[in-house]
């Protein structure tokens, strides 16, 4: 498997950086994953969250599958990875301390970004706290889903 499918693209801090050369700017404006339920645009708090059960959820990668090297996430900072076509966000609150979570909203199932030292929806412009995934601003309510992870040889992995 080559560097390039398996890790397509980091951002870090808003920044995108393609595992090879490449720059894509198009990852920083997530596109929803589904469309508005209530023709409320998630402007009316929680009468417009979708069930957990109606958003997207990722497979569950292998552990030991490798998504980014510590030394990609800033301290203090995020950064986010597509590895085997799953969006993850990840963040560094603390130097050698990564959490990971799942880049799909759970407010609708926006893609999520890793804007600085939080996660930013665009849709309809929830936030989320990088170091728990807590809900930091609605329409969304429930927090990221967090994604198991450990550090092995200087990257981070499913555990
Ligand atoms: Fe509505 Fe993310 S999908 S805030």
């Amino acid at each position: 498997m080559t560097e390039l499918t398996r890790r397509s693209l980091i951002t870090t801090g808003g920044a995108a950086v393609l595992g090879s050369s490449a720059l894509v700017l198009a990852a920083c404006a997530p596109a929803p994953l589904r469309p508005d339920t209530d023709g409320t645009n998630g402007t009316d708090g929680t009468r417009s969250q979708v069930p957990p059960d109606h958003i997207p959820v990722a497979s569950p990668l292998p552990p030991g599958t490798e998504l980014v090297q510590v030394t990609e996430i800033p301290v203090g900072g995020t950064a986010s990875v597509t590895v085997s076509g799953q969006d993850i966000l990840l963040a560094q609150p603390a130097e050698g301390d990564v959490v990971a979570f799942s880049a799909i909203c759970t407010h609708q199932g926006c893609l999520v970004a890793a804007i600085m030292d939080e996660f930013d929806c665009s849709c309809h412009g929830s936030r989320f706290e990088a170091a728990t995934g807590a809900v930091l601003a609605g329409p969304a309510v429930r927090p990221l889903n967090p994604i198991a992870v450990t550090i092995a040889g200087g990257a981070v992995v499913i555990a």
